[in-house]
């Protein structure tokens, strides 16, 4: 795995761990991320915004449906984060299907027992190089489940020693591949501070 200062340092940089859901088409699909953040401090325009890598399957309905879920988990949900971020619902199928969820206002599955649930509308969207940032506006809050958060730090520190290979070796396939993706295509340069006269 490629490490270095930089890189370990900006683990400490991770959202809590995030379930998205998606769905288009016919098909629904849920996956894990660490990198939500909030995108706004108004109660009146709640944002957030996700990194989703471009090869997963959550990427292709997200882009197609405009909407997803995002939840924050807590920590009795643990073993979401090996249903839903250890394996691509392009090689396993349907991963939401022995999972409780209901249908969203958006039309999107919603994960029940979550410390949180927000339904997500895509407001804008910018090339990240292998990932796609995703700006959305929140439409509908669920929450309010007791619990401890489930954070980043918390996962690896208790990552089971059953998972270990299985995620060493996705996260070497995922480092190889945003190498070789790096490059940002649709640059939107900035043109430096305004100059006051
Ligand atoms: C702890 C953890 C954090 C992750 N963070 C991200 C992330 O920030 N962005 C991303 O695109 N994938 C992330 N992943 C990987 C995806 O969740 C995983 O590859 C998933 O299987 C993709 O599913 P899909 O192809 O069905 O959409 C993470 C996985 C784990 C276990």
């Amino acid at each position: 795995m490629l490490t270095d200062d930089a890189y370990e340092l900006l683990r400490r940089l991770a959202s809590p761990i995030v379930a998205v859901t998606s769905a288009h088409g016919g098909r629904s699909n849920g996956m894990i991320l660490d990198s939500a953040i909030r995108a706004s401090i108004s109660p009146e325009h709640p944002r957030l915004s996700v990194y989703v890598h471009k090869w997963h399957l959550s990427h292709d309905l997200i882009g197609a449906s405009g909407r997803f879920g995002a939840h924050l988990l807590h920590r009795g949900q643990f073993d979401l984060v090996h249903t839903l971020g250890f394996q691509s619902g392009r090689e396993v199928g349907d991963k939401l299907a022995g999972i409780p969820h209901w249908i969203g206002a958006l039309g999107v599955p919603m994960l029940q027992g979550c410390f949180a649930a927000f339904e997500c509308r895509v407001l804008n969207t910018m090339d990240a190089g292998p990932s796609t940032l995703f700006l959305a506006e929140v439409v509908a809050t669920h929450g309010g489940e007791e619990g401890e958060l489930l954070t980043a730090d918390y996962f690896r520190a208790n990552l089971p020693e059953a998972w270990r290979e299985e995620f060493l070796k996705n996260y070497r396939q995922a480092q190889d591949r945003i190498s070789r993706l790096a490059e940002v295509r649709d640059v939107r340069p900035w043109g430096g501070p305004p100059t006051t006269t």
